[in-house]
């Protein structure tokens, strides 16, 4: 889950290589460094910290003649965060940026030791590079070393290597984690991302497993383990420079919640359109499902637990929702006719991809929700249905859940139909409903000042609970992850008739609990739990549906949401719950775009 630049072409390449790992910050942070071509050599920068700690170190220096070099942004997997474990590794003849893990590290330590070498780093990438080193002393030719190499190393990598004796001239290659090959009219890229890459170009090609490419100033070779060249068509994003761009706003995360609405509905439109008569969703290509189980990690679980709701009351087919990183050690049951539903924002989650594999492996057919066009995991599904969110930066996710959730119900609501559970008539109602969200999530951005007021008042805290029955636990969920991974403050989310056994002795005086209640039928319920935690000292949040009725006086504040359908209603609930992470995060002065510890793509297990 680190970033991964090279450049060749035109001049002020440095300048190219600190821009790009700027967009490709949000994939780790802990430390960046540059490897380029100067006065005939390969000089090396790097340094812990923020990309601004490495643009400081080339403040005072001319470095526009310099023509190409390779750049990463590290979150640390093997050796703590500090120079001497940032990236580029190497030595004076081959340095090299690696995302992923070596996981034969061990080994080619022992290799590389009884040839003579000595580790400067904790890095596993220093024994891939180095390896790539050793094997380029021997053959004398940098493809064959690099192939060989990638036969020699256990585990996953996107490598960018570059060698003293061939200037100018950038090898990529991959295993399990992504790398794209980017032409421009300025010079050739490699990069993790194409937003790295997108003020000079939006065409990509991405580097497939087993081939190696070969950047020189306006070409690109990809070359097969034979030797032989592969050509290859290039493919072009179709959003610009100002998808991946605040536009005015102080946050990406911040941004990414008002595009909410958009994105939703670009997600679900024209989509709804062509369901009558034939709303292709590939799902359907087959028969219906005895079984789905639903696999991700973090927010896109959760939106996971939302597609489980609807997808059972709608279709009545039974759903199981799992973490990935259970789901695949577990030996899980797999039947014919069950269906494996992945979803993944980034498409690249080591966990989720494994997942994936895994269900493969055992003939199960495999649907994937992804967003990032082309990920690996949108690949090797049988079939994938994109959501239409754009890019998402913000390592906290918002608008993809919203975009999972949406897509979520459409594929409930075609179920529910093809499987007679539905009459077209309730289809048509509920497909009409759908598409009307995006004006009540527009709406219920209103309540943003509201949200910031309580966020300021629960920043002073360190323990905040999240309660709710049926699905507004399962948005509880998301709500606590959210507040957590921006503003490090511990929360729990509970089912709220579980507190009594046991966790409601955490609430003292003045504890804030944020309660859910979008649902009339536990409306009751919930309103007993609230009493259960108020009688105790909590101080109440309420967040509930506009028309239900409360007791008087049941919550210290309470704030309603629009009147929609209980089965839609997490997407506007989900608002108030990023809405005060954000504002929480940012009362805290913490990072809110770039949380301590985390990456946005988490391409290790
Ligand atoms: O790219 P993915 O959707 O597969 O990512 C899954 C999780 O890592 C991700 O949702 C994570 O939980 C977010 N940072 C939460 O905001």
């Amino acid at each position: 889950m680190c970033g991964i630049i090279g450049f060749t072409g035109g001049g002020n390449a440095i300048h190219k290589l600190l821009d790009g790992l700027e967009a490709l910050e949000y994939r780790g942070y802990d430390s960046s460094g540059v490897a380029y071509f100067a006065d005939g050599a390969l000089k090396c920068v790097k340094t812990k910290g923020r990309l601004s700690s490495l643009r400081e170190r080339f403040a005072e220096t001319d470095d526009s003649a310099v023509l190409s070099g390779i750049g990463h942004t590290r979150w640390a997997t093997h050796g703590e965060v500090s120079d001497r474990n940032s990236h580029p590794h190497g030595n004076s003849r081959v340095y090299g940026v690696h995302n992923g893990i070596v996981e034969n590290y061990t080994e080619l330590s022992a290799y590389l030791s009884r040839r003579g070498y000595s580790f400067e780093s904790d890095t596993d990438t220093e024994r891939a590079i180095l390896l790539i080193d050793c094997l380029y002393q021997s053959l004398k030719d940098p493809v064959k070393a690099m192939m060989q190499a990638s036969s020699m190393i256990k585990g996953s990598f996107a490598l960018g290597v570059v060698f003293a004796d061939i200037p100018n001239t950038v090898f990529a290659m991959r295993r399990d984690s992504p790398l794209l090959a980017c032409p421009s009219d300025e010079g050739m890229f490699i990069a993790s991302d194409i937003s790295a890459v997108l003020r000079y170009t939006r065409r990509f090609a991405i580097i497939e497993e087993g081939e190696l490419a070969v950047l020189t100033h306006n070409s690109i070779r990809f070359i097969l383990p034979d030797g032989s060249a592969r050509e290859k068509e290039y493919e072009s994003v179709t959003w610009d420079t100002s998808a991946a761009e605040r536009g005015g706003f102080p946050h990406f995360m911040l941004k990414e919640i008002f595009e909410e609405a958009e994105a939703v509905s670009r997600t679900i439109s024209g989509r709804i359109r062509e369901m009558h008569p034939s709303f292709e969703i590939p799902l359907f290509e087959m028969e219906i499902p005895k079984r789905i189980h639903i696999i991700a990690c973090g927010t896109a679980m959760h939106a996971g637990l939302m597609g489980k709701y609807a997808i059972e009351k709608l279709a009545r087919i039974p759903v199981n929702v799992e973490i990935a990183s259970e789901f695949r050690y577990r030996d899980p049951i797999l039947e014919k006719g069950d269906v494996v539903l992945i979803i993944s924002q980034s498409g690249e989650t080591a966990d989720t991809l494994a997942a994936l594999r895994l269900a493969k492996e055992r003939s199960v057919h495999t649907l994937a929700i992804v967003n990032v066009v082309g990920s690996t995991i949108a690949r090797e599904a049988d079939s994938v249905l994109y959501t239409r969110a754009g890019p998402e930066i913000a390592v906290a996710s918002t608008k993809a859940y919203s975009v999972q959730v949406a897509l979520l119900y459409l594929i409930a609501i075609r179920l529910g139909e093809a499987s007679g559970k539905l009459s077209p008539c309730k289809t048509e109602q509920l497909c009409r409903e759908l598409e009307n969200m995006p004006e009540y999530i527009e709406e219920t951005l209103n309540i943003r000042e509201r949200c910031k007021a309580v966020a300021e008042r629960c920043s002073a805290h360190h323990s905040i609970f999240f309660i709710g029955r049926g699905q507004d636990h399962a948005l509880c969920m998301e709500a606590a992850l959210k507040l957590k991974e921006i503003s490090y403050i511990h929360c729990e989310a509970y089912a709220a008739g579980e507190m009594k056994h046991g966790t409601i002795s955490l609430i003292e005086n003045g504890t804030p609990v944020f309660a859910f209640a979008t649902e009339e039928a536990l409306l009751d319920k919930t309103v007993n739990n609230i009493r259960e935690v108020t009688s105790r000292g909590a101080s109440v949040t309420l967040f509930v549906r506009a028309g239900l009725k409360l007791p008087q006086g049941i919550a210290d504040e309470v704030i309603e949401l629009p009147c929609v359908r209980e089965l839609f209603m997490p997407l506007c609930a989900v608002l108030p719950a990023q809405l005060i992470a954000y504002y929480t995060a940012l009362t805290l002065g913490c990072d809110v775009d770039k949380p301590r510890n985390l990456a946005k793509s988490v391409t290790v297990e």
